[in-house]
């Protein structure tokens, strides 16, 4: 038997998990303890835990037990049969292992200046002074990170080519009624999904072509993560070949759904949260000032925290029978996941959970099994330092160059964009000029000193 859970149909609780994940979780947590099921008309129940050591449980069990990729099926239609996010078991840690050199530390710091270039260039071009949703502007500023870190473009034609037809195939793809396999069939061309396939057929096409393109030419410097994917080989049970052109196509292609809207939503929550913080505003300001990487991490850690774009881990459907948690689950009848949102405002972990305060990961760093916006074990995030890092930059670039002020009393609610949530009013914030970043330095230096 599993976890209790509602009794309301699962169309009913299909609706009230589309359009207020957090209100239906808080309920279940309240009324049926850390341990509930819910069951959607989207794949198997969802078994979802909260407590730390069964997370732990969750993301270390052995790979042919729980399987995340069969979860994820749903996703399928959007990233390929290839996407590392729908494999399970040795299938899947093949091309994870061809893809996690490409996120090391030493790359991703050769890719920084590039990161850096693009976010001036959007902080730029943001308006002052009016209400701005930063929420577009960041997923426009995150597509463009991912055009020129993953797949390697630099300005020109192309580029704007992929900016197009990938900026559609994002918005259809996102849109919820998608996302139901009842509705995912082509009733004709003006159908969401025969204009979702129709896209998808035009955004493979131009990956295709990209990837023949690179494999001729020999003189591409390549910092980027194609460049790696097309170097990357198959281990001996693959004969050492390298990755064939579908493989790496569903991989950017899962790269950049994965990457996009994640880092794009989380930018926009942390400035939502800030701008109404003032006095976490103001340290965040003089972090930025001061270069100082150790509280910027800390604010995007509490956005990460407090409102994480994904609310639950990518669920693992039991494909073996399983004790976790002291319950038995049967193969086949559920999918088993770790809820973020519950765990991260539990106050035994989190004392006063409703506040936005970046301190508490300075007195004690994040755990393994209670911070968990990027999931974990072996599928953990594969992006997770490039989305840290270019979050950091953002952060960083636009403090130092921009006054935030929220707009509006009360904080954003949430708002669902296929699987991640982002604030409903997109971040709604006026900018202004601070300033030149040479005056403020200064200006910075010698109040320090002379407080000395
Ligand atoms: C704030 C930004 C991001 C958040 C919150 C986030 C969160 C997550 C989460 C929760 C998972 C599932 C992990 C699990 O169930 O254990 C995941 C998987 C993944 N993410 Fe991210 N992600 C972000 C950015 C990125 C970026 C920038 C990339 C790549 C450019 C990326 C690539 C991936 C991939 C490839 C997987 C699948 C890993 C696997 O199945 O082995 N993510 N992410």
């Amino acid at each position: 038997m599993l976890p209790p859970g509602p009794s309301a149909p699962p169309l009913v609780q299909t609706l009230r998990w589309l359009r207020a994940p957090v209100p239906l979780f808080e309920e279940c947590r309240e009324r049926y303890g850390p341990t509930f099921t819910l069951r959607l008309k989207v794949g198997a129940p969802i078994v979802c835990l909260t407590d730390p050591a069964h997370v732990k449980e969750l993301f270390t069990a052995p790979p042919d037990v729980l399987h995340p990729g069969e979860g994820g099926r749903i996703l399928e239609p959007i990233l390929g049969s290839h996407s590392v996010l729908v494999l399970d078991e040795d299938a899947h840690l093949e091309q994870r292992r061809m893809m996690l050199p490409a996120f090391h530390g030493d790359r991703m710091t050769a890719l920084t200046e590039a990161l850096e270039e693009l976010t001036a260039r959007a902080v730029d071009e943001l308006p002052r002074d009016e209400p701005v949703a930063l929420h577009p502007r960041m997923q426009l500023l995150t597509l463009r990170v991912i055009l020129r870190a993953i797949f390697g473009l630099r300005a020109g034609p192309r580029l704007e080519r992929f900016e197009t037809v990938l900026t559609d195939y994002l918005e259809r793809g996102s849109a919820p009624v998608n996302m139901l396999p009842a509705l995912q069939r082509d009733l004709g061309p003006r159908s969401p999904w025969g204009r979702f396939l129709r896209v998808r057929r035009e955004a493979l096409a131009l990956l295709h072509e990209e990837i023949r393109a690179r494999r001729a030419d020999r003189d591409h410097d390549g910092d980027d993560v194609l460049a790696m994917l097309l170097g990357a080989r198959h281990g001996d049970a693959g004969g050492g070949r390298p990755m064939a052109d579908d493989e790496i196509a569903d991989e950017l292609m899962t790269l950049l759904v994965a990457g996009h809207e994640t880092t794009a939503s989380q930018l926009a929550w942390t400035f939502e949260r800030l701008a109404r913080t003032p006095d976490v505003l103001a340290t965040a300001v003089r972090a930025a000032d001061a270069d100082d990487d150790a509280y910027l991490t800390a604010v995007l850690n509490e956005g990460l925290r407090m409102r994480p774009v994904l609310l639950f881990a990518q669920p693992r459907a039991v494909h073996r029978d399983v004790e976790l948690g002291g319950r038995r689950y049967t193969a086949g009848t559920c999918a088993i996941t770790a809820n973020v949102h519950l765990i991260h405002h539990d106050p035994e972990i989190y004392p006063q959970p409703h506040r936005f305060r970046p301190e508490r990961f300075l007195e004690r760093p994040p755990g393994t099994y209670t911070f968990v916006p990027f999931g974990g074990g072996r599928r953990r995030c594969l992006g997770m330092s490039f989305a840290m890092l270019e979050m950091r930059i953002v952060l960083r670039e636009l403090l130092r160059r921009r006054t935030v002020q929220a707009v509006g009393d009360g904080g954003e609610g949430p708002l669902r964009r296929h699987i991640t949530v982002s604030p409903a009013r997109g971040g709604l914030v006026v900018l202004g000029d601070r300033g030149g970043y040479a005056a403020r330095a200064a200006q910075t230096l010698a109040t320090s000193s002379s407080s000395r």
